[in-house]
């Protein structure tokens, strides 16, 4: 197939299949649009539902066709789902379906292992924040509901906790990776869309008009600044400050120390050595006492860029250290979402025996194609302010990752996931015609062929 039927057809999968019509208008697309089949899915249906994490590159793409109606629906929609019962009041679902009329939301309720999504109400912040950007929609952000919408989500985070450190502390699987994968505690990916989230949510609110609200822009601001240096602090390495990290005193006690997570060097791995090199840095996984995760995942690594966590000097650290990891990163199919996998033991103890998670499999080093525009948002806001080699390398890195998505997503049926080092098979229990494999490639099309500036659709400038 040519390019320009690649394109047309992903446009009618998304639109004609996998977009869900409820009261005759769109409130989102389902997860994937075959039905799983019974063998490869051990029988978890709910690829059918709407996902609000599976329709962050949906919405976007909508945002970007101009199509506002159908993100504000979304929007209002998964807002009437905000949980509303005393122990969850404020979250909002992971997925939702309609059922005999009505729309039935999973707050993890019903999802295997009974995990709640903490990555959906920040997506929500942050796409509401995205939505009226691009709509100049001030009066769908000034509502009532809206505005107590996002008061209810300030609720959850700005209250008083067991914790001091400004990081959000969830369970094992509480995002995009929902299955135990030993991503507990204060995982990246949770941090930089609290972020994102915080900075989204100060901007909505200053639509409110000038009643007395409970929580400010301020207050969410400064909250975003402490959290921005803590992750700065704690979670930015480079070569030179691992040195720094392997030779720091342990048992210390007090303010004003250098081991505040009481980090024994053992514990900071070798491949850092030359995943590193000497000019890359990057946002390691978690921080929790005595076990940092220096564990790279994608996805947190590209929000940090994207919402301005780490500055653009550091970016363009990130931009080298993915460069140069291309063979790990990329290889047969963009982009790995965590690297490396866990193997042996710690597979064992720290995931249970999770089958789906094998090494190199799933969530655990597998390939997802969905990620991909991420990146290429990531690297295309920074283009301007790179130096020139880097450049030119960054343009035609991206232009090869959109080429073999293109080659290869229509012939394996827009496939979920990608296994094994080299991401060469279709992953083990991948569904087809997964909805945000099809849109990745759309928004791939879009940004590598699109004029400057168009990269910035997520932004939060406040
Ligand atoms: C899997 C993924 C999750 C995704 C869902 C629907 O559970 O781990 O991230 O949202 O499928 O596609």
């Amino acid at each position: 197939m040519q390019e320009d039927d690649i394109l047309k057809l992903a446009q009618s999968l998304l639109y004609d299949r996998a977009m869900v019509s409820w009261n005759g208008e769109w409130v989102g697309a389902i997860a994937a649009i075959t039905k799983p089949s019974v063998s490869a899915a051990g029988g978890d249906l709910n690829y059918s539902e709407i996902f609000i994490r599976d329709n962050v590159p949906v919405m976007v793409y909508l945002l970007l066709q101009k199509k506002y109606s159908a993100v504000k629906n979304f929007l209002t929609t998964c807002l009437s789902l905000q949980s509303q019962t005393p122990q969850t009041r404020g979250i909002f679902p992971t997925s939702f379906v309609e059922h005999d009329g009505v729309l039935v939301a999973d707050y993890g309720q019903r999802a295997i292992g009974r995990v709640i999504s903490v990555d959906a109400t920040l997506w929500w912040m942050v796409l509401a924040n995205a939505y009226v950007k691009h709509s100049g929609d001030r009066d769908w952000a000034a509502q009532p509901n809206v505005q107590s919408g996002i008061q209810k989500f300030l609720d959850l985070i700005l209250q008083p906790s067991f914790r001091e450190a400004p990081t959000l502390y969830v369970p094992d699987g509480a995002f995009m990776i929902d299955r135990p994968l030993d991503v507990w505690g204060a995982p990246l990916e949770i941090q930089a869309l609290l972020y994102g989230a915080l900075r989204g949510a100060a901007a909505l609110l200053r639509f409110a008009g000038s009643h007395s609200q409970p929580h400010t822009p301020n207050d969410c601001l400064s909250y975003a600044r402490v959290l921005r240096r803590h992750l700065l602090k704690h979670y930015w390495v480079t070569s030179k400050t691992v040195q720094v990290l392997r030779r720091r005193p342990t048992e210390q006690y007090g303010t004003g120390i250098q081991n505040e997570f009481n980090i024994q060097t053992e514990t900071i791995p070798h491949w850092l050595q030359e995943w590193l090199g000497d000019r890359g840095g990057y946002l390691i996984g978690n921080i929790r006492t005595g076990r940092p995760d220096f564990r790279f995942f994608s996805l947190g690594n590209c929000l940090g860029a994207i919402f301005d966590v780490i500055s653009p000097n550091q970016q363009q650290s990130l931009f080298r250290l993915v460069m140069q990891n291309q063979q790990h990163l990329v290889a047969q199919m963009p982009l790995r979402i965590c690297h490396p996998p866990l193997e042996d033991t710690d597979w064992r103890k720290k995931t249970g025996y999770d089958r789906k998670n094998l090494p190199w499999c799933y969530h655990n080093g597998g390939h997802w194609a969905c990620l991909t525009w991420f990146l290429c948002i990531a690297m295309q806001r920074q283009n301007h302010s790179l130096p020139e080699d880097l450049q030119y390398t960054v343009k035609s890195f991206l232009k090869n990752c959109y080429e073999l998505m293109l080659r290869q997503l229509p012939d394996q049926q827009w496939a979920e996931y990608h296994d094994g080092p080299t991401a060469y098979w279709i992953g083990q229990q991948a569904r087809t015609y997964q909805t945000w494999t099809i849109v990745g490639l759309l928004l791939m099309h879009h940004f590598v062929n699109a004029p400057e500036g168009e990269s910035r659709v997520l932004d939060l400038g406040l």
